[in-house]
């Protein structure tokens, strides 16, 4: 067996692994800080109190879902807006109750009407542009057959809600 070449492979594997740490470091570094405000807000704070995947809170899950957003744009090159995905996928699940409760009526049909709930509230709290609302507005494409996403930005947090929910759903219980 060549030692060296082992050594050699090993330490390769070593520098890439710490690259990638120091780069995800520092990528959230960077999420920390466009989201700051938005996340010390008094009502998107109010997401702490809701469920939304088994034992995840709302607010978690939007906060995956806009780090993942982040993400998959960098890693895939697809030079969407980033301060875009960071808003909408913080604000896109914003509708302020607990949807497995629903003893007075008031939000039936959670899956389809959510999103303009989310919708109402980050208008009513924050400034949103048409990027912004659009993505929020589309964020449960398929279910909402035609609220077909219309941008990359609404592409990416759409795909990313998907994927965050399934982990959520099938290993965060
Ligand atoms: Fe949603
Ligand atoms: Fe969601």
């Amino acid at each position: 067996m060549d030692v060296k070449y082992d050594v050699r492979r090993f330490r390769g594997r070593q520098q890439v692994g710490s690259k990638r740490k120091v780069r995800r470091e520092h990528e959230d570094r960077l999420i920390d800080e466009l989201l700051r405000d938005l996340k010390s807000h008094e009502r998107v704070l109010e997401m702490k109190k809701y469920m939304q995947h088994g034992r995840i809170t709302t607010f978690d899950h939007c906060e995956s879902v806009a780090k993942l957003s982040y993400r998959i744009n960098k890693r895939l090159h697809l030079n969407a807006d980033e301060k875009v995905l960071l808003k909408a996928g913080m604000l896109h699940d914003f509708f302020l109750y607990d949807w497995h409760r629903d003893e007075d009526g008031t939000h039936p049909w959670h899956g389809y009407h959510h999103a303009d709930k989310a919708l109402e509230n980050a208008n009513k709290y924050f400034e949103m542009d048409e990027r912004e609302k659009s993505v929020i507005w589309s964020h449960m494409w398929p279910l909402n057959i035609t609220r077909f996403p219309k941008s990359k930005e609404a592409w990416i947090v759409c795909m990313a809600d998907k994927m965050i929910s399934c982990v959520e759903t099938l290993f965060k219980r």
